[in-house]
């Protein structure tokens, strides 16, 4: 069992950051591969839509994106984590998941003349367990975290719950530190202990 995370954070030493390796290192306990990808160093333009993905099969334009995107399907499970910007995930992973998402859905699928019937085949996230890590310092996880789930529903994904939603409150100007957010690392656990039950279920 393979889990990718992503943050979408350009801190160093973030809060998502600490959120999502609480739930990959609880996943570690139980015996699965992780890896943390932090886009912070990395250069990705968000979707020209150029549209070329839909007969090339893949996103045409060369930078980071691919490599994370190799990573992405290599995974059986996926950890989406964004710090709340103005209520929103961070340009940097709307870049990415713009680009993953569209070129993903011309892997088996052509796109439809008007009129013409979607014929479902499929995509490159098909049946991955996706879930979202988002962090503020007050408010606007929930406004993150349905993007992320609507990207994920959007996009074939299964998605595990936990026991509150996954979020995590933390930042500065008065806010915890995300290591004393007792109840959010509860809640990661509990995450990491769902996902790694859907994705044992999902494989049998
Ligand atoms: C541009 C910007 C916008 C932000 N918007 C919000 C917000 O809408 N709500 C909030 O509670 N915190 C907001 N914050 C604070 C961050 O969400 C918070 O500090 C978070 O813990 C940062 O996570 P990170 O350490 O993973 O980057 C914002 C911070 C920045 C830099």
């Amino acid at each position: 069992m393979k889990i990718v995370a992503v943050s979408g954070s350009p801190r160093k030493e973030s809060n998502t950051e600490f959120y999502l390796k609480t739930v990959l290192k609880e996943l570690e306990s139980k015996g699965a591969e992780t890896k943390f990808i932090s886009l912070r160093d990395k250069a990705i333009k968000g979707c020209c839509a150029c549209y070329s993905c839909v007969e090339a099969k893949k996103c045409v334009v060369n930078d980071d994106f691919q490599e994370i995107f190799g990573e992405l399907m290599t995974a059986d499970g996926i950890l989406l984590g964004s710090p709340s910007y103005h209520s929103s995930i961070t340009p940097e992973l709307k870049a990415l998941l713009d680009r993953a998402g569209f070129s993903g859905r011309w892997y088996a699928n052509e796109m439809k003349k008007s009129g013409e019937a979607y014929s479902w085949s499929g995509n490159a996230f098909s049946g991955k367990v996706v879930a979202p890590v988002t962090v503020a310092r007050r408010a606007g996880q929930n406004f993150a975290f349905a993007q992320l789930l609507l990207w994920a529903t959007c996009n074939d994904c299964v998605i595990p719950g936990s026991s509150y939603w996954n979020v995590g409150v933390a930042g500065k100007g008065g806010a915890v530190n995300a290591r004393d957010d007792e109840e959010g690392i509860t809640i990661m656990k509990q995450l990491a202990s769902n996902m790694y039950r859907v994705i044992n279920a999902l494989s049998k």
